[in-house]
């Protein structure tokens, strides 16, 4: 083959392949997990049905303790708790444990339960899995929910995003990848996502220069302190956020649905963090 056309060739590829599709976790500053440091971190998949190794994933989400995990409400609606498993213990999905789900709740659906006129409708997008089976938590240890204030938050740097985002054609990454971001004031977050009213308090924003952007895959996945303390749950579905999705991402407030967190897990202990 001709030399030129052969280069040609191999620049149109690597163009096509190397234009960031926006449904991953993606920017400069994104790393691959090499570490077992965020082994509570799920995937969220299909089951496998034809034992192919194909990992189906469509969500992210977190380990809180041996039996739960938490993830966006909209990445269970439609489906059934026995057509989905959790991948969790690595950042390799094919080192990783596969969980079977036995049942799951949307805070909509609790919420349903508390009151009879629910008020959540579009802007609640928080839900809780249960795993069928216990999780060894010496071997995997998970997430620890950090209830906060909105000061406690405000502006704090270093905080870490982490899930299975989709790569190029709709495949799953098949390593977990992360990301460092700071909180965006919170009055810039409104105004950037233009937030209603209504859903002020249930979210808050991350940035960070170059842009880290997630969707796909990683909603769910959690937005980190330090370690393993948890104050946030990726949600990308907000449609005021669409077009800014360049440049920030919005997490649902894990404090605000602490009753719903609380009441579905059995969980009194955890205190708030001023
Ligand atoms: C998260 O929710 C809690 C409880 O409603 C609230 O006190 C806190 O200020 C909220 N945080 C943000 C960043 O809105």
């Amino acid at each position: 083959m001709n030399f030129h056309l052969l280069l040609i060739q191999l620049i149109a590829l690597c163009i096509c392949s190397c234009i960031p599709k926006t449904e991953c976790l993606t920017g400069n500053n994104v790393q691959y997990v090499k570490s077992k440091d965020l082994n509570f971190v799920a995937a969220l998949a299909y089951v496998d049905k034809y034992k192919i190794r194909v990992f189906n994933v469509f969500c992210s989400g977190v380990l809180i303790n041996e039996q739960h995990v938490i993830t966006n409400e909209h990445c269970i609606r439609y489906k059934k708790p026995e057509d989905a498993v959790a991948y969790l213990g690595s950042f390799d999905l094919n080192e990783a444990q596969e969980f079977k789900i036995c049942d799951w709740i949307s805070y909509t659906d609790w919420l349903g339960t508390k009151v009879s006129e629910p008020k959540s409708l579009e802007f609640d997008d928080i839900a809780i899995i249960q795993l069928c089976d216990s999780v060894d938590t010496k071997i995997i240890s998970p997430a620890k929910p950090l209830w906060t204030t909105y000061n406690y938050l405000q502006e704090k740097t270093g905080v870490t995003m982490a899930g299975w985002g989709l790569v190029e054609h709709d495949f799953a990454s098949q390593y977990m990848r992360k990301a460092t971001l700071n909180v965006v004031d919170q009055s810039r977050c409104e105004q950037q996502t233009q937030m209603r009213s209504i859903a002020v308090g249930r979210y808050f924003c991350t940035k960070v220069k170059p842009y880290v952007v997630g969707s796909g895959g990683d909603s769910g996945g959690p937005l980190l302190i330090g370690k393993n303390d948890l104050v946030g749950i990726t949600a990308m579905r907000h449609t005021e956020h669409k077009k800014f999705s360049t440049t920030v991402n919005l997490h649902a407030n894990l404090t605000y649905y602490k009753e719903f967190i609380q009441d579905y897990t059995n969980d009194y202990y955890s205190v708030l963090i001023q």
